[in-house]
C-alpha cells in the first residue's frame, strides 16, 4: 500500500508530482471541473494502477489531459467542428473525442482499445503547471473510488483514496464542480453531445453555428450504439481454458502457460495492463480461435473478466 503524500501546489510540490508520474505512479490533480486521478497515458502499467486504485469493475475509456492544444494535435485528428470547439473552449471544461493518430503512443488501456481518444486541455493553473512540468499526456478519470461521487477538494480525494495512490496535489476547491462536457464527432465531422457538463449545449451550438446531433445518454460510452465500437479481437474466444484445443491460440495466466500470456506471475495489475495490447496482438497474428486462461474474479480481475466476457459474447 503506498503512503499517500499531500503535495502543496508550489514549485516543489509540482516537481514532486511530475516525478511520481514519470516513475509510473498515480497523482490526484486539481482541475477546474473535479479532481482527476492521473497517470502517464503512455504506460499501460501506470494506467492499470488507476483502475486498481478506483476498484472499478469495468474498463471505461479515460480522458487524456495535455498542457496545450499543440500537444493535443500530436495525439488526435481534428475535423473543422472539433477545431472550432477547441479554439473556443480550450483551455477549459470541454473534452473532445477524436480519431487517434497512428503512433500517438497512447497505451491501449487508456481507450479500452478504441481508435478514438478523449482529450482535454484543463484551465486550472495547478493542472496546467503539472502537465507542463511532466511534459506528456496524463490519463485521468475522476479521483473517486468506483460508485462514489466525483471529488472537488483534496480532502474528498484523501477520504476516498488514502493509501491507494502515491499523492494528491492540493489545488483548493474545483471551481466548476461538474465534469467536463464531452463532444464526439460522426464520420462527417458533425458534433454530438456525449455527456452534458460544464459547458452548455447552447454555448457549443453558438460556436458551431449548427445544432448538435442528438445527445446519446448521460454517459457517452454506456449509450446504446456506443458499446458497439468497443474493441474486441476478431477471432472467437473461449474463456476459462486450461489447455489449447487444436487450432486455438492459448492466452495464459499464472500456472496456465499459453502461446501468449497476460501475466506469467498471475499478477492482475500486469494482466490488466496487457489486456488491450493483447487483443491487438491476437488480431495481428490473425488468431481465429482464441482460448483464455481463467482469471480470478477479484480486484482488477472483475474488470478483466467483464471485458473478456464482452469480447467472448456472440457478435453479429
Ligand atoms: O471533467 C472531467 O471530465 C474529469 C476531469 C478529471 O477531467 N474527468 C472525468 O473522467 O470525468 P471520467 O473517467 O469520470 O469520465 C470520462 C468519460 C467516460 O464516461 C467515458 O465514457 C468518456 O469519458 N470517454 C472517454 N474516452 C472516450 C472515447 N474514446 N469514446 C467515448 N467516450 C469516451
Ligand atoms: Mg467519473
Amino acid at each position: 500500500m503506498p503512503q499517500t503524500r499531500l503535495l502543496a501546489p508550489d514549485t516543489e510540490g509540482i516537481a514532486a508530482a511530475a516525478d511520481i508520474l514519470r516513475a509510473g505512479g498515480r497523482v490526484a490533480l486539481p482541475t477546474e471541473t473535479v479532481y482527476g486521478l492521473g497517470a502517464d497515458a503512455r504506460s499501460d502499467a501506470a494506467v492499470a494502477g488507476i483502475f486498481a486504485a478506483k476498484d472499478r469493475p469495468a474498463f471505461n475509456p479515460l480522458i487524456v489531459h495535455v498542457a496545450d492544444p499543440t500537444m493535443a494535435e500530436a495525439l488526435v485528428v481534428f475535423p473543422d467542428a472539433g477545431r472550432a470547439l477547441a479554439r473556443a473552449f480550450w483551455p477549459g471544461p470541454m473534452t473532445l473525442v477524436l480519431p487517434m493518430r497512428p503512433g500517438a503512443g497512447i497505451a491501449p488501456l487508456v481507450t479500452a482499445g478504441l481508435s478514438t481518444l478523449g482529450v482535454r486541455v484543463p484551465t486550472h493553473p495547478v493542472a496546467h503547471a503539472l502537465l507542463t512540468a511532466f511534459g506528456g499526456p496524463v490519463a485521468a478519470p475522476s479521483a473517486n473510488p468506483s460508485g462514489r461521487i466525483s471529488p472537488t477538494t483534496a480532502a474528498h480525494v484523501m477520504a476516498g483514496l488514502l493509501g491507494r495512490i502515491e499523492a494528491v496535489l492540493d489545488g483548493g476547491a474545483s471551481p466548476v464542480g461538474l465534469e467536463s462536457t464531452i463532444v464526439g464527432f460522426d464520420t462527417e465531422g458533425r458534433a454530438r453531445l456525449l455527456r452534458p457538463g460544464g459547458i452548455s449545449a447552447e454555448e457549443i451550438e453558438a460556436v458551431l453555428g449548427a445544432p448538435l446531433l442528438a445527445h446519446a445518454a448521460e454517459d457517452g460510452i454506456t449509450a446504446p450504439g456506443q458499446m458497439l465500437s468497443h474493441y474486441a479481437p476478431s477471432g472467437t474466444i473461449r474463456l476459462n481454458a486450461t489447455a489449447a484445443r487444436p487450432g486455438e491460440t492459448l492466452v495464459g495466466f499464472g500456472t496456465v502457460t499459453g502461446a501468449l500470456t497476460l501475466s506469467a506471475a498471475g499478477d492482475l495489475t500486469e494482466a490488466a495492463a496487457r489486456l488491450f495490447a493483447m487483443f491487438h496482438q491476437l488480431d495481428e497474428m490473425r488468431a481465429e480461435r482464441i482460448a483464455i486462461a481463467p482469471i480470478p474474479d477479484e480486484g482488477l480481475g472483475v474488470a478483466i473478466n467483464d471485458r473478456l466476457r464482452r469480447a467472448a459474447a456472440p457478435r453479429g
